[in-house]
């Protein structure tokens, strides 16, 4: 049996991925495509509806961006969000124009005709605008749904199927956005709620299965829960016939190395082949205070370590006469969106280093089971498969680690202060009960050294600064404001249990114009 599907064309809107969420939140799998996708593209989903999502464009301008208008015509029902309106209306004959007024943020939308799209719910809603264009003449056939006090704000065209909506009902400002898109999803297009973790689970178990056949495979982890999850479902597919490989760059928290491995092993059933690298980091790590090449160094140094051990398993391997030819990674759906993207993938700010960065001679072909996940999808599947809560729950940790939350030069030393400070901020926000509600919360050890006093002695030791942020991606963050308790007793602790800091500092700057980690 399909999995019902519905596709999202992107136009660019910083909400698409929103969209998409929105409708595996109802168990109905959602697909985002770039808009200049072919339509053969799309058919071959099978999709039960498609979405047009917003953009940034005018639908008039010479270069703005385009679907094939067939979509239009594909006889499945279709719902235009703002951008995704205007190209309807343009397309099929009616005008768009310039509006007089833009319209930003929250709107008061009356609805004037009976369709399907707003069956349930009130006449009158609050919505979330965000546009500066408007449809002035709707093509033959449609009909005007909802307005604003200035502007079009709903059109249909039920014979032909077609629902349009210059309001987000994705985001949440829209009160009833989530009825809105299960009117379209569910009661529209009839889809199925036939996306749940056990389906998903079963099928790319089937999947991994059918694709590895009687392989190999290896898996690098990192602690964090993209890679262990990956590292289960394949598991749970072809046993320990996955190695997986966990190194010790000697910048992961403190007792990470002997926690990590002994819960992948004991709790999980993983085969794991742990490498402990940290000496040989660090001396690469020697005198380098430059950020981006902190990065570079953990970055080559991993993966001439993953590929030194992946060359063993390799060895071992053939001599037994079997041969590994795959490579499991932990890719989610954002970064296969983001490369495939109408506007190519966004411009990396930080050279990000992830683990399992690929080794190019081995010719290895890639699994990436969680390629159609989002992160909380991630999460809910890790759930599923009995993992326990400490990986599932786990904080994004970066793969260069407490590296770039030490400014100045890694030493062994510094590491083991921050380490300490680590350690304290963790339990204490786990104790407020905050650990799962704030997205980051970690110390950053500041190459600056202030004066102190403690008993009756002067110190003269490492500043240390508290950076928590709220975020739904990591795209944008603002920081937290952590109740005044807990802030007193992560800094009285880290003060009096860890040697070497006299001070600690909280970060109050958000993302943008900062980033999360300070480096
Ligand atoms: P920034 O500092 O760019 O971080 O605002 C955004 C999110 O990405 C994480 N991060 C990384 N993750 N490798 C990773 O796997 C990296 O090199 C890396 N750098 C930053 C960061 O922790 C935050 O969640």
């Amino acid at each position: 049996m399909d999995t019902s599907t519905i596709v999202i064309l992107d136009f660019g809107s910083q909400y698409t991925q929103l969209i998409a969420r929105r409708i595996r939140e109802f168990n109905v799998f959602s697909v985002v495509l770039p808009c200049t996708v072919s339509l053969d593209k799309v058919k071959a989903l099978n999709p039960k509806g498609v979405i047009l999502s917003g953009g940034p464009s005018s639908v008039y301008d010479v270069d703005a961006p385009k679907a094939d208008p067939a979509v239009l015509a594909m006889g499945v029902p279709v719902l235009g969000i703002c951008y995704g309106l205007q190209f309807i209306v343009h397309h099929l004959g009616g005008k768009v124009e310039p509006a007089p007024a833009r319209e930003y943020g929250h709107a008061q939308v009356s609805v004037i005709a009976d369709t399907q799209l707003f069956r349930g719910l009130p006449t009158t809603m609050d919505v979330w605008m965000s546009h500066g264009d408007e449809a002035k003449t709707l093509p033959e056939g449609f009909s005007l749904t909802a307005q604003t006090s200035n502007a079009v704000a709903g059109i249909a065209d039920e014979a032909r199927r077609m629902w349009a909506v210059q309001f987000h009902p994705e985001v949440a400002h829209t009160k009833q956005g989530m009825e809105l898109l299960k009117n379209f999803v569910m009661g529209i297009c009839g889809a199925q709620a036939d996306w749940t973790p056990e389906h998903f689970i079963q099928t790319t178990v089937e999947r991994v299965k059918a694709q590895v056949g009687s392989g190999h495979a290896i898996c690098g982890l990192s602690g964090g829960v993209d890679s262990s999850v990956a590292a289960v479902l394949v598991a749970k597919a072809i046993g320990d016939r996955l190695t997986c490989i966990f190194v010790n760059n000697g910048v992961l928290r403190k007792d990470e190395f002997e926690k990590v491995q002994k819960t992948m092993r004991e709790q999980l059933g993983l085969n794991v082949v742990a490498v402990d690298a940290a000496e040989r980091f660090l001396t690469k790590l020697a005198g380098v205070t430059d950020p981006e090449t902190k990065r570079k160094v953990i970055g080559n140094e991993f993966i001439a370590v993953f590929d030194d051990e992946a060359k063993k398993i390799f060895e071992n391997e053939k001599s037994a006469g079997e041969e590994v030819a795959w490579l499991v990674q932990g890719t989610l759906y954002p970064d296969v969106i983001e490369s495939s993207s109408v506007h190519g993938p966004s411009h990396t700010i930080k050279s990000h280093h992830n683990v399992g960065g690929l080794p190019e001679n081995m010719k290895l072909k890639l699994i990436e089971p969680l390629r159609d996940l989002f992160k909380d999808e991630v999460r809910r599947i890790g759930r599923d498969l009995g993992m326990p809560d400490d990986i599932i729950e786990r904080q994004p940790f970066p793969g260069p680690g407490l590296a770039v939350r030490i400014l100045g030069e890694v030493t062994a030393e510094r590491v083991a202060i921050l380490q300490e400070a680590d350690q304290i901020v963790v339990d204490e926000i786990k104790k407020a009960g905050l650990y799962r509600k704030v997205w980051q919360s970690f110390a950053v050890l500041l190459p600056v050294k202030s004066v102190g006093v403690m008993g009756d002695q002067r110190t003269y030791a490492n500043t240390c600064a508290i950076r928590a942020v709220e975020s739904e991606d990591g795209m944008t963050a603002d920081w937290a404001p952590l109740p005044y308790e807990v802030l007193r007793t992560i800094s009285s602790r880290i003060v009096s249990e860890v040697r070497g800091i006299n001070r600690v500092v909280y970060d109050i700057t958000s993302k943008p114009p900062g980033t999360i980690e300070w480096e």
